[in-house]
């Protein structure tokens, strides 16, 4: 899919549709609505005054020109009340027009900067919504299936500007639009993929390749370095599996005069069975997605890495299987951790804390901060949000407030629990340092003290997105399948921490 941007006259494209926008409660249609509503002899205010359009938030309408105009249909889609257009719409809207589009069997289509006219939304962000919000309504995951013979792609959207001096802002936003939506696709390539085909090796290998492609450093640490290092937590995960576990690290140097940078750590249990603790069968094929945490990092860095901010970004994805087996880790059993601490297993399916918690180890080693870990963590941060946001629980709250702010930026919501000291109380172990389940209350942040143990006094965000990894319906820039969440956020957070520190990018 190519999404390129041109001066020119919207009426006038050779393409097999164009889409034109409609804001609800207007009586007239303004702007390239109105050229393209002239040029068709009034067709678009026709329907307007007979009430079959009405510019409702994701209406879409196809009006055809009969040989007015070169192309062959007019898009209309409603952009819903003016004072209610923001540019999370703007992204649905470009989405399920190009979803739209496709079923159509269109292959080609321009279209204008909705958002940007009467409306009054930056050119410049309306192009990178239309950008990001096309290409991942248009994600589809079919590596494993035969495509259907009457099957098309969209595979060309022309943004047509007729205001020369607008053209450059919107170039920048489209190639923005374009790194982030590919970087979310990327993810969710990783994260729709069968366990069977990407195990931790795989994932390991496809990191590599990714960081070989953006300029990052990549290192793979291997079973025998995980132990030289003392990581019992994560290895007591992995011995009940045939895989062998990795542990994904990506660097990115965009302040090479600096010694800190900002760590990124992510869940990748490439398949949690629940291990000993076996999970129900009903449902269990969706934790072919429990690394999506680890595959937001590994798609985050790739996107650092086209951008190159001036910062410094390293991200650890501690991958591996949760399986129960003969040498698999069994509830009563006591692990201890990198950093010395031990833990008590009371249930092996609470495995995503273990592996972090070396992970979070290593960060501290390696002398990130702040931290940011993504993970599938909890069933009970679903009960909590829904699929609507991501649960955030820091030790540090001008952190979360930095994070809060890149994921509205970014069009993805994050909200936050408490951390309460009184809650730590519910992972004290008779036996070792603390235990890892909490029992059912406040699952999801008795999961995150867990976490802060090993942490310390770094500043640190915990996003846990068991709710929002995965959709079962489209809907906007969401398909079914992975979501792609975080990316966007952890991308437009390393932004800002680098605008943050006031210098231009490095290389
Ligand atoms: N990977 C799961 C959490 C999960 C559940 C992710 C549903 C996506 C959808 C995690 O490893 C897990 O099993 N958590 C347990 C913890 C419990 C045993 C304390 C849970 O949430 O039930
Ligand atoms: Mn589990
Ligand atoms: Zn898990």
């Amino acid at each position: 899919m190519q999404i390129k941007v041109e001066s020119g006259d919207i009426t006038q494209q050779s393409t097999k549709a164009i889409i034109v926008n409609l804001l609800e409660g207007l009586s007239q249609p303004a702007g390239a609505t109105a050229a393209v509503d002239g040029a068709l002899d009034g067709a678009i205010s026709r329907l307007i005054a007979d009430g079959d359009l009405r510019g409702k938030y994701n209406d879409l309408t196809l009006v055809h020109t009969i040989g007015k105009i070169p192309t062959a249909g007019v898009l209309v889609v409603g952009l819903g009340k003016p004072e209610e257009l923001t540019l999370d719409r703007v992204r649905d809207v470009a989405a399920n027009a190009a979803r739209y589009l496709r079923r159509q069997r269109c292959r080609s289509a321009a279209t204008v900067a909705h958002g940007a006219g009467v409306a009054g939304l930056e050119a410049e962000a309306c192009a990178q919504a239309i950008a990001e919000g096309t290409l991942m309504g248009l994600y589809t995951f079919r590596r494993h299936k035969k495509r259907d013979e009457d099957e098309t792609d969209l595979e060309e959207l022309t943004l047509v500007e007729e205001d020369a001096s607008k053209l450059e802002a919107l170039r920048r936003g489209v190639e923005l639009g374009i790194v982030l939506a590919e970087a979310a696709n990327f993810c969710r390539d990783l994260a729709n993929e069968p366990s069977n085909v990407l195990t931790p090796s795989e994932m390991a290998e496809r990191a590599r390749a990714m960081a070989h492609e953006a300029g990052l450093e990549c290192q793979i640490l291997e079973r025998k370095d995980m132990e030289d290092l003392g990581m019992g937590a994560l290895l007591g995960v992995a011995q009940g599996s045939q895989q062998p576990p990795k542990l994904i690290v990506l660097h990115y140097r965009g302040a090479p005069g600096e010694e800190g940078a900002l760590g990124l750590v992510g869940k990748g249990i490439t398949f949690d069975a629940g291990g000993i603790s076996i999970k129900p069968s009903a449902g269990m094929e969706a934790m072919k997605g429990d690394m999506s945490g680890g595959a937001a990092i590994i798609a985050a860095m790739r996107a650092i890495g086209q951008l190159r901010p001036a910062i410094n970004v390293t991200a650890i994805v501690p991958a591996t299987e949760n399986m129960p087996s003969g040498s698999a880790l069994k509830p009563g059993d006591v692990l201890r951790a990198m950093n010395g601490k031990t833990i008590e297993i009371i249930n092996t399916d609470a495995e995503g804390r273990l592996i972090l918690a070396d992970a979070l180890s290593y960060a501290r080693r390696l002398g990130l901060s702040p931290i940011v870990d993504v993970a599938t963590l909890t069933g009970a941060i679903s009960v909590a949000l829904g699929n609507v946001a991501l649960g955030a629980m820091t030790n540090d709250e001008a952190v979360l407030e930095k994070v809060k702010r890149a994921a509205t930026a970014a069009g993805e919501k994050v909200w936050q629990l408490p951390m309460y000291e009184e809650y730590k109380e519910q992972i004290k172990s008779d036996v070792a340092d603390m235990k890892n389940t909490g029992g059912r209350a406040a699952g999801s942040i008795t999961a995150a003290f867990l976490l802060k143990e090993f942490v310390e006094d770094t500043p640190w965000v915990h996003l846990d997105m068991a709710g929002v990894d995965n959709y079962d319906k489209e809907k906007g820039v969401m398909v079914k399948g992975a979501s792609g969440i975080p990316v966007r956020t952890l991308v437009q957070l390393a932004l800002a921490l680098a605008e943050e520190r006031g210098q231009p990018a490095s290389k």
